[in-house]
């Protein structure tokens, strides 16, 4: 039966996108694959607004965020984390033999600059920070995060844009981030399987300088390539004709235009969830793309069961507040009557269980 995914990612993927990647296989070490790469490559430049690095590697997003740390982390990082995906990252510090000072503010709640603003210990080369916290539904301050930073120490500034670029204007040009790392499955509503970094000079100056960097992420090698429009591995060539697919629909709709949509979108989801339930985010600063909702004594099971019933698919809390929380993704191609066939449905469900 088919679904409609209003769902934290994968997210739904439009037929016309679906479309575009089934074209005939072509092999990466040629002028026709780098011309595609190239092209890609601009074309993300140009949506973020960024002269940066651009990278593409065959993972899902976590690749790169282990990547950076590899690659631009010789001894010390500082791990910011109000989530899961916080703590995530400080793991993946971790788990690669890096000492983490771990940063930590209460979920629900914003990362704000006091928990950064002198608070960063001396030798911290590198700085993680989650832009859009997806297990708590916050969108990070990250201006003021940056600013933070900035004023006391000269560390790289390293953001999970997961669920966070193509719906959210993260000013990566302004705030001079040194990588932006994000996937395919969240708002650029593709399949899973293709992780990017926009990576900075600063940060590939001082990757030069990192030993054991290893190899199928290390972002030297990447460079390596990139120069000559070319994949360090074999590349999913299905999802380049779909990424360049998508990133001409979002500069053909208007890069402006696609944030205000999702703003739009996230409005009509809070507005719902205020009234029936509760949002577990603080105000102020909820997110665009992901709104994290109290169950208040609901089933979920049951609530999700009915949906799908009706051909409707949301997403479990997550972390440790899952038992507590459901959340709705609204993000990628969607649209506010998307949106609202979803509240509907919620709607009836919610009375069917009354
Ligand atoms: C904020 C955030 N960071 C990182 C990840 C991990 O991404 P991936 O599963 O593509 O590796 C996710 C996945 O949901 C996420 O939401």
């Amino acid at each position: 039966m088919s679904r409609r995914l209003f769902t934290v990612g994968p997210v739904e993927v439009f037929p016309d996108t679906l479309d575009s990647m089934n074209r005939p296989m072509m092999v990466h070490r040629g002028k026709d694959y780098q011309d595609l790469q190239h092209g890609v490559v601009e074309k993300i430049r140009k949506v973020l607004d960024v002269d940066t690095e651009v990278f593409l590697a065959p993972a899902s997003a976590s690749g790169f965020l282990e990547g950076c740390v590899r690659s631009a982390v010789e001894n010390k990082m500082a791990g910011l984390s109000n989530g899961s995906f916080g703590d995530r990252w400080q793991l993946i510090g971790q788990e690669n033999g890096k000492k983490v000072q771990k940063i930590s503010a209460e979920w629900g709640k914003a990362l704000r600059k006091e928990h950064v603003a002198g608070k960063l210990e001396k030798d911290v080369e590198a700085v993680t920070v989650v832009s859009n916290e997806s297990s708590t539904g916050i969108l990070n301050p990250l201006s003021e995060i940056v600013e933070g930073i900035r004023e006391q120490s000269e560390a790289l500034i390293m953001v999970d844009g997961v669920t966070s670029v193509g719906a959210v204007d993260l000013k990566p040009r302004k705030l001079d981030l040194d990588a932006l790392v994000f996937g395919s499955q969240k708002a650029l509503a593709l399949p899973p399987g293709l992780a990017v970094v926009c990576a900075s000079h600063r940060l590939m100056e001082k990757a030069a300088k990192v030993k054991y960097r290893g190899y199928y992420l290390d972002l030297m090698q990447y460079k390596r390539l990139s120069d000559k429009d070319l994949p360090l591995t074999t590349p999913p060539v299905s999802l380049m004709y779909g990424l360049d697919y998508q990133l001409d629909k979002i500069l053909r709709e208007g890069v402006q235009n696609r944030y205000d949509r999702h703003q739009r979108m996230a409005d009509m989801v809070r507005e719902w969830a205020s009234k029936r339930l509760g949002l577990y985010a603080e105000e102020g600063y909820r997110s665009n793309t992901i709104s994290v909702v109290r169950l208040n004594g609901m089933d979920f099971k049951e609530f999700d069961k009915r949906l799908r019933q009706k051909g409707f698919e949301i997403s479990p809390g997550y972390g440790s507040i899952k038992d507590e929380t459901f959340r709705v993704g609204h993000m990628g191609d969607l649209s506010e009557k998307d949106i609202q066939d979803l509240l509907n449905v919620m709607d009836e469900v919610m009375e069917e269980m009354a």
